[in-house]
């Protein structure tokens, strides 16, 4: 394992064991809300640290862009920045319902070179560096080998935070329904797409996620093998926060499905996300 990744793991499996910890007590827990159905404990703060600590202590000139605690370092001075969802599922985790994750991601050159996606509960430790493969704890991952939607089972994010894009995605949910075998909503983007790597589900599809929710698990697909990009096909999901995400055959048939829902404020966002 690059030793880089190494210290991903290392930072990751710490949130983990202070997320499961806390999982023992949530009634202890002081939770705060950050916007409509957006909630926040001390929880996700502490894992961070733990993480960005971590993080820090082997690579102190890294940047950072964490979710609770924002840009850290400068983007312009170092190579190398680090994307951190130290709880992703936090909805979930307050509820005790077990599907959440802690992601990490590393990009090089704004390009992404390591990834981990862990979920505490399972112990499961998803891993990926760029042309090294990717890995659930020591077995190598490959995506899905469906060649029809109709076989599929696909897993989505509903819209529950910002409402914008509520009909379009609705038109894209019942038009895909009928196609598949099986929908699915767990509540954890970093963890779904770790399933799309692991082959659980054929195919992924969201609108409104963060670039924490996605780097490490967009590494995770690619490197099983499989491709992911926004609701066009193209390379803007981390900018857009609108993504796409399968084995090759099943990526290019929901692409198809998605097409004729797509609104002018869906293709002007994922315009303004074009480099
Ligand atoms: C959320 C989860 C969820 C997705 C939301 C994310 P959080 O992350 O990934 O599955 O639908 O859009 O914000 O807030 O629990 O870290
Ligand atoms: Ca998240
Ligand atoms: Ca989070």
């Amino acid at each position: 394992m690059h030793p880089m990744l190494t210290i991903a793991v290392k930072a990751a499996r710490r949130a983990g064991s202070i997320i499961n910890q806390a999982s023992q007590n949530l009634d202890l827990l002081t939770v705060s809300k950050k916007s409509h159905s957006d909630f926040v404990s001390e929880v996700d703060g502490a894992a961070e640290q733990a993480i960005i600590k971590t993080l820090l202590s082997s690579y102190p000139d890294h940047a950072i862009l964490a979710e609770e605690s924002g840009h850290q370092g400068d983007t312009t001075q170092s190579e190398y920045q680090w994307i951190i969802d130290p709880l992703d599922g936090t909805t979930n985790f307050l509820h005790g319902f077990p599907k959440y994750s802690v992601s990490i991601a590393l990009k090089h050159k704004d390009v992404l070179t390591h990834a981990v996606v862990y979920d505490p509960t399972n112990n499961e430790l998803f891993t990926a560096s760029r042309g090294g493969g990717a890995y659930l704890n020591n077995k190598r991952l490959r995506v899905s080998k469906r060649i029809r939607l109709e076989d599929c089972l696909i897993g989505t994010g509903l819209p529950f935070r910002d409402l914008t894009h509520m009909d379009a995605y609705i038109a894209m949910l019942v038009d895909i329904i009928p196609r598949t075998v099986g929908i699915r909503r767990p509540g954890s983007a970093a963890l779904d797409l770790a399933y799309v790597a692991a082959g659980r589900y054929d195919g992924f599809w969201e609108i409104g996620l963060a670039p924490w929710d996605m780097a490490a698990g967009c590494l995770l697909i690619t490197e099983s093998g499989g491709l992911v990009g926004d609701l066009e096909g193209n390379a803007t999901q981390l900018e857009s926060g609108q993504i796409v995400a399968g084995s090759p055959k099943i990526f290019g048939q929901l692409l198809q499905v998605i097409a004729p829902h797509l609104t002018p404020e869906l293709i002007a966002a994922q315009k303004a996300a074009e480099k």
